[in-house]
């Protein structure tokens, strides 16, 4: 993949992909609603990158990051919508404008970004696009339902797209890792219950996978053409139980979060 569009670039997953693709050579654009973030990525991946701020939940900003990309690095092969955010909690208790906020981020910014950008790579007859859902778009853990239902979201179009882009030289992605360290559970929206936020910070504190090896893998996934990503083992198992035995896994799937959230 020569040329790279990554969003939600300045944090976490975006930066790894960013610095892992300039390291094997992409020119790269970061793009990230906070541009100094960005801008501290590009910086650490060289001179072919180049940082942009852009908020994935307008679409004019969208359209754009995709105007800036052909200026700054002549168009693009590679496509990734990753931004996104983190809300968990019961429904009734989530603040009504921390679901929009997550809908219009995890839902909304994907949906623009293959708005702007599968045209484009349809009429070039060549590209991917990688969007980053999580293990919530296919396992649904019990007291996430905002994070989950954008996920289950980003894997339903994603889904969608490898078919009607199939046949013009595009692929798509999606990856659903689970959890591993990054500042996604750092926001104050993430969730009012300080018992749940501190048991959302523990989870991904404690993962043995970094930012970097998800997007190794992820890039591995992308090479071979992969529709779902799904890196860790724990995941694909526990989605393949899922399908075998649905109402069973969502019954053992409450008492393992009741531990969770214990600590
Ligand atoms: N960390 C995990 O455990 C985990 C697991 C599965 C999936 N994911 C997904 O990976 C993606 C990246 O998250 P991360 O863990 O690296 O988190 P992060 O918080 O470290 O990075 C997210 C980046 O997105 C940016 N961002 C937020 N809102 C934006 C907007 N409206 N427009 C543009 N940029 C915006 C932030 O400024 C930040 O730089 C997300 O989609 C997340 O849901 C993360």
């Amino acid at each position: 993949m020569e040329r790279a569009v990554v969003t939600g670039a300045g944090s976490g997953l975006g930066a790894a992909l960013c610095e892992v693709l300039a390291a094997r050579g992409a020119k790269v654009i970061a793009a990230d609603i906070d541009l100094a973030s960005a801008r501290a990525t590009a910086e650490r991946c060289g001179r072919r990158a180049h940082a942009v701020e852009c908020d994935v939940a307008d679409l004019a900003a969208v359209q754009r990051l995709a105007a800036e990309t052909e200026r700054l690095i002549g168009g693009v092969d590679l496509v990734v919508n990753n931004a996104g955010v983190a809300v968990v909690g019961q429904i009734g208790e989530v603040p009504i404008e921390d679901w929009r906020w997550i809908i219009d981020i995890n839902i909304g910014g994907v949906v623009h970004g293959c708005h702007v950008f599968a045209p484009q790579l349809r009429a070039q007859k060549h590209g991917h696009i990688l969007n980053v859902a999580s293990a919530a778009g296919l396992i649904s853990m019990p007291t996430m339902a905002p994070y989950n239902m954008t996920k289950a979201a980003v894997v339903a179009l994603s889904e969608t797209l490898f078919a009607d882009l199939s046949g013009d030289g595009v692929g798509v992605s999606v990856l659903c890792p689970s959890f591993f360290p990054t500042n996604l559970t750092r926001s104050p929206r993430t969730s009012t219950d300080t018992k749940l936020h501190g048991a959302a910070m523990r989870l991904l504190a404690d993962s043995t996978w970094t930012a970097e090896r998800v997007a190794r893998a992820a890039l591995a996934g992308v090479e071979a053409g992969e529709l779902y990503i799904a890196p860790q083992l724990d995941i694909g198992l526990a989605w393949r139980f899922k399908r075998l035995a649905p109402t069973t896994f969502q019954r053992l799937s409450k008492l393992a979060a009741k531990l969770m959230i214990r600590g």
